[in-house]
């Protein structure tokens, strides 16, 4: 067992952990963040997607011990008690079926704008490839992610409306 520092949603904790442990583990066993999910446990599926400095990463394949940067996770998307716009195109387009993977595909989606904040229809495709959903809301996902990119986000909602599992 080691003591590792992990920065997440702006703070800092320590976990001692198996080195081995994968960040997924941690970030829902040991600090109880449930947004991010296991799926695959394979780095297949994106449903465990949370964002390293700013890049998409999957947390069920990589260690705990091995992560230095900034860590945000689908609870640290809002600011000021407000749903990050993605969470509140995401609403507005009524895009979650079973809900199961939808933090892998706003997760991958916050990462794709912040890396291109304008991106082409073909670029939000090519950036959301491989976060994979069994209910295929694709389609409404890229209207959601459109929404942002046009600015066409309806209403800005408090977070405690909606939860942070939005
Ligand atoms: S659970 Fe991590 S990619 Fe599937
Ligand atoms: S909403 Fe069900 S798996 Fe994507």
């Amino acid at each position: 067992m080691t003591i590792v520092t992990l920065r997440v949603n702006g703070a800092s904790h320590e976990v001692d952990i198996d080195p081995a442990t994968p960040l997924l583990y941690v970030l829902r066993n040991d600090l109880e963040l449930r947004g991010p999910r296991f799926g695959c446990g394979l780095g297949q599926c994106g449903v465990c997607t949370i964002i390293v400095d700013g890049a998409a990463v999957r947390s069920c394949t990589i260690p705990a011990s091995q992560v230095s940067g900034e860590i945000t996770t689908l609870e640290g998307l809002s600011t000021n008690g407000m749903l990050d716009p993605l969470q509140q195109a995401w609403i507005d387009e009524q895009v979650p079926q079973c809900g199961y993977c939808q933090n892998g595909q706003i997760m991958t989606a916050k990462a794709l704008l912040n890396q291109n904040p304008n991106p082409t229809d073909i670029e939000i495709r090519t950036g959301m490839e491989g976060a994979l959903c069994r209910c295929m809301t694709y389609y409404r996902i890229q209207a959601a992610i459109k929404r942002v990119v046009q600015g066409a986000v309806v209403s800005a909602t408090p977070e405690t409306d909606q939860g942070a599992d939005v």
